[in-house]
């Protein structure tokens, strides 16, 4: 399989984000909790050098915990504040205030000795598109919180949700461009559906799919859809048709169905918590530089 993906609105994005990092202190980073590597974009790491930075491994209740565990780690050893999260339920933001404060402690100290009082720490929130990047946004901020500029009477220019006494939070998020020269990591992003699945050949991705859970999550596919365990990805994505009935034609099977529904269960979380990218799978690599 083979992907080539760079809309033109990536271009924009990528100019957006050079604009507005340079506005802010502090950089939220929001990862994939499945696949925390592939849905990064290490360009990050030039574009916030010399800010405060957290990451977020979000979407955290889709991933197996003890990676969730291995992966905060991982980033915390790199330097890095991290904290698993749901932003879909707003768990974990207790945890990410405390980790905001943590990181805005240090810039509220340099400020202090250069005399510089009361500033607030200002921060973006960025992340690859679908990571759930508006969905944390609002959790975080919720409902109560007051918007600043764009209103009459106050500067003109973005707009900045206050959280709280020290810290303002850009309301639009940076969106990050993916980065797949690696086709693996193409493929990751095309499994959490962050490339559109129109320009994909759903089926091959789901074959694909097959052959994953086969090797890390052997039993899953075929207790969630009652299907032999063939080995064969084809065999049992027409396991999958015939136990969901996916017909076309009277009885022929649908497999092209088939596979857009394990996609979608397996997004959904409906085949349980699954880490598609381990931590260890790293290291080896890791340690040579
Ligand atoms: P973006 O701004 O980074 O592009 O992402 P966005 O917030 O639009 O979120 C993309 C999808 O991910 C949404 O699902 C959202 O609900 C889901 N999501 C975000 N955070 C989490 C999380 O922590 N856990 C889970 N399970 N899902 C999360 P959607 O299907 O596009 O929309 P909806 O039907 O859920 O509203």
């Amino acid at each position: 399989m083979h992907f080539q993906w760079y809309p033109g609105h990536m271009t924009k994005a990528k100019r957006m984000m050079q604009e507005n990092i340079k506005l802010v202190d502090l950089v939220i980073e929001l990862v994939d909790a499945r696949i925390p590597l592939s849905s990064r974009n290490p360009d990050i790491d030039g574009l916030g050098k010399n800010k405060a930075r957290v990451v977020l491994l979000n979407k955290a209740d889709l991933a197996e915990e003890k990676w969730n565990v291995s992966w905060s780690r991982y980033f915390e050893d790199k330097g890095y504040l991290a904290v698993k999260v749901n932003s879909k339920k707003g768990s974990g933001m207790k945890a990410v205030q405390d980790v905001i404060g943590k990181a805005c402690k240090e810039k509220i100290e340099r400020d202090r000795k250069r005399g510089i009082l009361n500033r607030p720490v200002r921060a973006m929130v960025a992340g690859i598109p679908n990571v759930g990047k508006s969905t944390f946004i609002n959790a975080l901020a919720g409902k109560a919180c007051a918007k600043t500029g764009n209103k009459p009477g106050v500067t003109k220019g973005k707009q900045w949700i206050r959280l709280n006494r020290q810290v303002e939070l850009l309301d639009t998020p940076g969106i990050l461009w993916p980065k797949f020269e690696d086709q693996k990591v193409g493929l990751y992003l095309a499994f959490i559906g962050s490339i559109k699945d129109e320009i994909l050949n759903t089926e091959e991705l789901a074959l694909e799919f097959i052959k994953l859970m086969c090797a890390e999550y052997p039993g899953v596919l075929e207790e969630k859809y009652q299907i032999g365990a063939s080995g064969e990805s084809y065999r049992m994505l027409e396991g999958i048709a015939k136990s969901r009935h996916c017909l076309v034609r009277g009885n022929e099977l649908d497999t092209e169905k088939a596979a857009a529904m394990l996609l979608d269960d397996f997004r959904g979380g409906r085949l349980g918590r699954i880490t598609l990218e381990k931590c260890g799978m790293y290291f080896s690599d890791e340690n040579k530089d």
